[in-house]
Order: C-alpha cells, then structure tokens, then sequence
C-alpha cells in the first residue's frame, strides 16, 4: 500500500483526502477536537508537498429514511461540518483554510478551481448526500473526478464502506491515480494489528470489554476468546451474562435474546471469560434524583447494576497486571457520573501500571473519553481514535473495507 510518504510531485495536484472530522458537538461547538488534531501530520505534509486539499468528513447521522423533510432539515443543521473547518483554520493558523457549505455541483467545482497550491478546502458533511452510506457511483464518480489523487486518513471510519471512503479510491485506483494511507491510518493500523496476529511474547493477553449490549459485541467476543488469554468484562452487558447464570441482576439492563449465547459462551471459554463478582448498584439511574446507591455481591429487586465494584475492581487488577499485552474496549460503568467513575478509573489505573512492560491499546469509543478524562492517556501504548473501527478490524482480522480498496 502507498503511504503518504510514496507520493510525490503533488505541487499543483487536487487530493481527495478523507478525514474523520466526526466529533462530539452541539450547537457547532465542539467538546473535543482530538479526532481533528490526529489528521494534522498528514494534513500539513500534504500541504508542505504543494497539493491542494479537498478535504472530507462526515459528521452525525442523517436518518434518510425519515419521511418528514423538516426533520432531516433540521439533523443536517445539527451536523453542520463548518465547525470543524473553523476548528481547523484555527490549528492550522499559517494555511489558508475554506469550507463549503456545500459537497457536489458547480459551487464546490468553482471552489476547488479557485484552491491554490498547499490550501484547503473543507467540504460540507459527505453525510448530506443520501448517496454516500450507499456508496452510491455516481456520487462517488462526481467527488472522485474533483481529484487527482486520494488519501485516507478516517480511521474511525475505515468500517464503513461508503462512497467517500470506498467508493472514490475504487474509480480513482480504476483510473491509475494513486490512492494512498495517511499518517493517522498508518500509526492505527500498525497498533491494531498486533491485536489481531498476536505473538508468544504478547502472552498473557488480556481484553476487557465493556459497554451496553452483547448483542453488538458477540463477534468481537468470539474472535477475542480465541485470541485472549482472559476476557473481562464490565459495563451493562455483564448483566446479560449474569442473567445466562441465573444470578439475581435487580433492574439492570439484560438481553432475552442473547441469553442462549451467553450461556454457550460462558461454557465454551472455559475459565477465559470474566464476570464482576460485585457491583455498584442504584435505585435510580438519574443523577439529580434523591437515590440509595450501595456495593453488593447480589443486585437486589429495584436495584440496577451501574458499575463494577471494588473486589471486581481489584481481581481485574490482578490479571491485568500480568498482562504483556492489553485491548481494552468499552467503560466498566456509567462514568459520566460520579458515583460510578471507580470500576472504569479502577481499569485506567491498573492498565496505567504497566507502563513500559506491556503493549496496552484503549479501542477508541467511550473508553477512549474516559482515558482522556481521566488524564491515562500518556500511559496507553495506543488509544484509538476509531471505536467500531477497531473493533471491526479485531473481528475481520486485521481487515478494514477503507483499508482493503488502497490495497
Ligand atoms: C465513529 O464515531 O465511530 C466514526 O466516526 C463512525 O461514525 P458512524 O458510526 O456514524 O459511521
């Protein structure tokens, strides 16, 4: 595969390069711009290079199958892209940086002709065009023919296969224009793949999943129990598989319907397989309400499981301070409050402690906020900027559809 690095004479030339610019904002104002920062090396390597840059990024979701128009209306103004152009403008202060607030037709093709060597050009949301979840050719054909090459650099998108991250390297490979990876990709790719072909020396490897469903996560549990050495897990989907063993789970969160896999997953793992041995538990999810929160070994009626509790805590720390490699996915606990930040801090600590003796690799998501929040994140080998990306390439081994078309 061709890196950045590979392509030269780029002055003067129109590079299609996708972005995940796919942040958390409301209001265009944004609580984190890290997946902004992490396309900065390649972004300024293009432009040192004299290219002129079509960049290009989804944002949120438009529900195209909603049939009020007033609705979609209204989630396209919710997902403006024009934050994050500005939000790059404002990081990239020696570039000039323009955004159009549209992504096909004659104002982006003026636009793009009116692009001068090493300036940027930042695209409406891909996402405003229903053609682009479908890969839909001729809007793939329409952005591919803005280009002279392309290069991906959404690895938090590289799962999907849609026209801005498939479909345009498909026509412009098919036309003998390079396609290549940019830095961000390069550096997720590398990390990711040691999850995937895990060596002796790896060994013990630990995961420790966490999250809402299992019904999301049952490929990534499979593959991980055949990878792993122990497979811990945390977060609401625990209580799917405690209910597999007909332990009391109160009014925590369970899955009727992936109880039969559990159950089958727990026999087959043989020990591999981890639950928390007690939990921190709440009458009442709401913060602001008046609420009994206690540590039990047991959920009792009208109590719900929000985190893992201490002994749990304490024998995930065990293992996990054996580890030689570590992927860690999904929160223990509700962390956005207070009350139940220990079990997925708890995590972040014993994972921190290995510092320099193991590979550790936070999977992106809400895990990779919360090892933000919590100040980890010099202390992981690797955090992810791609949270179904990475869990993606873990369960298709090592294989990403953004990432196999570049190929
Ligand atoms: C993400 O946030 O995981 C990526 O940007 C992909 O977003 P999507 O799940 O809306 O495709």
């Amino acid at each position: 595969m061709l890196t950045v690095d590979d392509l030269k004479d780029l002055q003067g030339k129109k590079v299609f390069v996708r972005v995940d610019f796919n942040v958390p904002q409301k209001n265009g104002v944004i609580r984190d711009d890290n997946r902004i920062r992490a396309a900065l090396p390649t972004l300024k390597a293009l432009v040192g290079k004299g290219a002129r840059l079509i960049v290009t990024s989804h944002l949120g979701k438009i529900k195209w199958k909603e049939p009020d128009s007033e609705k979609i209306e209204a989630m396209k103004a919710a997902n403006n892209l024009e934050c994050a152009a500005n939000r790059l403008g404002e990081l990239l202060p020696e570039t000039k940086v323009y955004f159009c607030p549209e992504n096909t037709g004659e104002t982006v093709k003026k636009a793009v002709s009116e692009l001068k060597d090493g300036e940027i050009l930042v695209l409406q949301n891909t996402r405003y065009q229903k053609g682009e979840e479908k890969n839909n050719p001729e809007l793939a054909a329409e952005w591919a023919s803005l280009a002279d090459a392309f290069v991906m650099d959404a690895f938090g998108s590289a799962h999907r296969a849609h026209a801005s991250t498939v479909g345009v390297p498909e026509i412009l490979k098919g036309e003998g224009k390079p396609v290549a990876l940019g830095y961000l990709m390069i550096k997720e790719v590398e990390n990711l793949s040691r999850c995937v072909e895990v060596k002796d020396s790896d060994r013990p490897y630990v995961a420790i999943l966490g999250g809402f469903k299992v019904s999301d996560k049952i490929k990534v549990i499979d593959t991980l129990l055949k990878k792993c050495d122990y497979v811990l897990i945390g977060g609401a989907m625990s209580y799917t598989f405690k209910k597999a063993l007909g332990a009391p789970i109160g009014t925590s969160p369970f899955e009727e319907d992936q109880l039969d896999y559990a159950k089958k997953c727990l026999e087959e793992a043989k020990g591999k397989l981890i639950l928390p041995v007690d939990s921190v538990v709440s009458d009442k999810f709401d913060e602001n309400e008046p609420r009994t929160i206690k540590v039990v070994d047991e959920i009792p009626d009208g109590f719900e499981g929000l985190d893992i509790g201490p002994k749990t805590c304490e024998e995930y720390a065990k293992i996990i301070s054996k580890a030689k490699m570590v992927f860690w996915n999904g929160p223990a606990g509700v962390f956005e409050q207070k009350d139940f930040q220990a079990g997925t801090i708890a995590i972040c600590e014993a994972i921190a402690k290995l510092d320099g003796k193991a590979f550790t690799v936070c999977g992106g998501g809400d895990s990779a906020s919360a090892v933000k929040q919590f100040g980890f994140k010099d202390k992981f080998s690797h955090v992810s900027t791609g949270g179904g990306a990475s869990l993606e390439m873990i369960e298709n081994d090592g294989h990403l559809p953004g990432v196999d078309v570049l190929r």
